[in-house]
């Protein structure tokens, strides 16, 4: 199937508009605000912190423990409250796309919470709620290898496309999408999924195209944290 022009005439590997911001949770040890389209996620940061029940700590090591989820009114069709196997799928993929960027030898017995909410999903959520989270956590003055930036790459009918929106994910007979994270300087992936049907060379050039979107969040990523820290965020990262 021939897809000539994109349903909101992006350019192909054109991203949706991001903005992003932190610090926007008081109360949290570090949070973030991260927006790519209509699709916008929230995470906050509470720790290291103890962990509990005490024979669950490891002298050895910390804990990151990330909980995704859906507002209710997030989407069209009202999200029921509460974990589904979908958020704890998402959560776990999320802990796994971060943990490459941190060292938590540094905190034994610890846990690091991260929260992350969709407060309006138009496609992406996880990718958006990775890339915020990653924020959150430099927000929060934990020691990061590298920031982690993510976002959707596929196919819609016959094109290679960066970001899908939720009208192209659900496109025709239903497109490819492939949720990537990136840690941007050493090219790292650390979450590659994959939903639907692609061919090998389509796969390498979806990826090419996953690299320059995360390149371009890493760019506001780290705009972002300047903005609150001044010069002194490029140089802890
Ligand atoms: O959001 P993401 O692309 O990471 O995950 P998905 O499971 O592929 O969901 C794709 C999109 O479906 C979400 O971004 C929402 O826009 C929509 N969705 C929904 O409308 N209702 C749900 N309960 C779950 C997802």
């Amino acid at each position: 199937m021939v897809y000539s022009k994109r349903v909101d005439s992006r350019k192909f590997d054109q991203p949706r508009e991001i903005e992003a911001r932190v610090g926007i949770i008081k109360r949290a040890d570090g949070s973030a605000y991260f927006k790519i389209g209509k699709t916008i996620a929230i995470a906050a940061v509470y720790g290291p912190r103890e962990l509990y029940p005490a024979f669950k700590q490891n002298p050895e090591t910390g804990i990151l423990r990330c909980n995704y989820d859906m507002m209710s009114f997030s989407v069209t069709e009202r999200k029921k409250p509460g974990p589904t196997r979908r958020s704890v799928e998402i959560s776990l993929v999320t802990e796994n796309a971060l943990l490459p960027a941190l060292d938590l030898s540094l905190f034994p017995n610890t846990v690091i919470d991260v929260f992350i909410q969709i407060i309006q999903a138009d496609a992406g959520t996880r990718c958006a709620g990775i890339s915020a989270a990653a924020m959150a956590l430099a927000d929060a003055g934990i020691p990061m290898k590298d920031l982690v930036s993510s976002i959707s790459v596929g196919k819609v009918g016959d094109k290679i496309v960066l970001d899908l929106n939720k009208e192209e994910e659900d496109y025709e007979e239903g497109s490819t999408d492939i949720p990537v994270a990136i840690m941007p300087r050493n090219g790292e992936i650390s979450l590659l999924q994959l939903d639907g049907d692609v061919e090998k060379e389509e796969l390498l050039q979806a990826l090419k195209l996953a690299k320059k979107g995360c390149d371009e969040i890493y760019k506001i990523q780290r705009q972002a944290l300047k903005e609150r820290y001044g010069g002194s965020a490029q140089d802890e990262l």
